[in-house]
């Protein structure tokens, strides 16, 4: 993928001289969703689909961006000065963001530059296409200027640009995972502190399928926001009862003392998911020190329904895709990511594979009349340049 980006690179912009190569995964969810903005534990990894990006430095202050996938858009340009966000540059306002941001920040980015992206992360399939781009510019900012940002700050910029620039209200789940993935491992993130522990994600037995829906996230935004708001709202009413600053601090024991007082049956349903997510999300990392992969299935399966049942973010098509799944062989399916669309995640015996994936795809094709994606996941390291 590297070389082909060199090669539209060098298309692109022909009179560029020294160009160098980065590499920017997507991300899968194993477990843990919905609760990176309520201080909860997630276990995302970083997975080798995603961005490859070159960049050359220009002598002038000028920008440029150009995506293979987007080739529509032609080259978006603009200058070190006019970096505000516009409308009509689509996709290129994820790059344009991280170095707005960075320049607010008073980091010193003394050239223009031209950068070209090619990638084989499908859009709205909840691969987070979006701050794979993200955390690719950033890197190259950083390991082309020389700006010395650690790898944490790289996402928590980030994922600030998501918020104020772009205006999607995520958490810090994606952009962390993709710019600190270590390969053949996910990563137990504590939302909260931001500290995490490794899991070994070389199972002899077992392969982490991917199924894409091609269901794209349609409500996810809107729908995004109200989760947010309703999981703010219990947090209010708890802390009337309880000493916690974060909906995912809350105990199983202290959510079923409380949450006669929330009042409302949404709100029970939505903090329920949050408090017994983060313990299925920890849970899962205790099953997998203990290699019990039939226990691990069993959490991702549990994490599915309440996410369909309680937090109301699933819909038929991934439903369908869980369903088949497990009948097919997988210990354990759910979906992952935002929702509303997008992909699942199951865990398949490497000799059941064959077997899932036609199974798979035809019942999916018979309801729905689509051909379902699938991928066999193989994890990798974070963002970096390509040597
Ligand atoms: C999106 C957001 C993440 C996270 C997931 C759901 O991917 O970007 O921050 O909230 O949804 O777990």
């Amino acid at each position: 993928m590297s070389l082909d980006c060199k090669t539209i690179h060098q298309e692109i912009y022909p009179y560029s001289t020294e160009i160098r190569t980065f590499f920017s995964p997507g991300r899968v969810n194993l477990i843990g969703e919905h609760i990176d903005y309520n201080g909860g534990y997630v276990m995302p990894f970083a997975i080798s689909n995603g961005n490859a990006g070159c960049i050359s430095i220009r002598l002038d202050q000028k920008i440029a961006f150009y995506s293979s996938n987007f080739s529509d858009y032609g080259i978006i340009s603009s200058d070190l000065e006019h970096l505000e966000y516009v409308k009509d540059n689509g996709w290129a306002n994820y790059a344009i963001g991280i170095i707005y941001e960075l320049k607010k920040r008073n980091y010193l980015i003394p050239n223009g530059f031209d950068i070209s992206i090619t990638g084989n992360l499908p859009t709205g399939a909840g691969l987070s296409s979006s701050a794979s781009i993200e955390a690719l510019v950033i890197t190259m900012m950083n390991e082309c200027f020389h700006l010395g940002i650690s790898k944490r700050d790289l996402s928590l910029i980030s994922q600030y640009v998501e918020n104020n620039y772009i205006h999607v209200n995520c958490g810090i789940m994606d952009q962390f995972v993709i710019l600190n993935g270590i390969k053949d491992h996910a990563l137990l993130l504590n939302t909260s502190s931001l500290e995490y522990k490794l899991v070994p994600m070389l199972l002899t037995e077992y392969e982490i399928v991917i199924c894409n829906s091609l269901v794209k996230r349609g409500l996810v935004g809107s729908k995004y926001n109200e989760r947010r708001q309703e999981c703010d709202e219990a947090l209010v009413i708890f802390q009337k009862f309880l000493d916690v600053s974060e909906l995912c601090q809350i105990s199983p024991s202290q959510f079923e003392m409380c949450k006669s007082y929330l009042g409302s049956n949404t709100l029970v349903k939505r903090s329920r998911h949050a408090v017994y997510e983060n313990y299925r999300t920890i849970e899962c990392f205790t099953a997998f020190n203990n290699k019990d992969y039939f226990k691990v299935g069993r959490l991702l399966t549990a994490s599915h329904e309440s996410l369909k049942d309680d937090y109301e973010v699933s819909c038929y098509e991934l439903d369908l895709l869980v369903e088949l799944a497990l009948q097919n062989g997988s210990i354990g399916s759910r979906m992952t990511g935002a929702g509303f669309g997008g992909c699942t995640v199951s865990l398949v015996n490497k000799k059941d594979i064959e077997g899932f994936k036609k199974a798979v795809k035809d019942g999916y094709y018979q309801a729905t009349g689509l051909l379902v994606e699938i991928l066999v996941a193989s994890v990798v390291d974070g963002t970096k340049e390509e040597v």
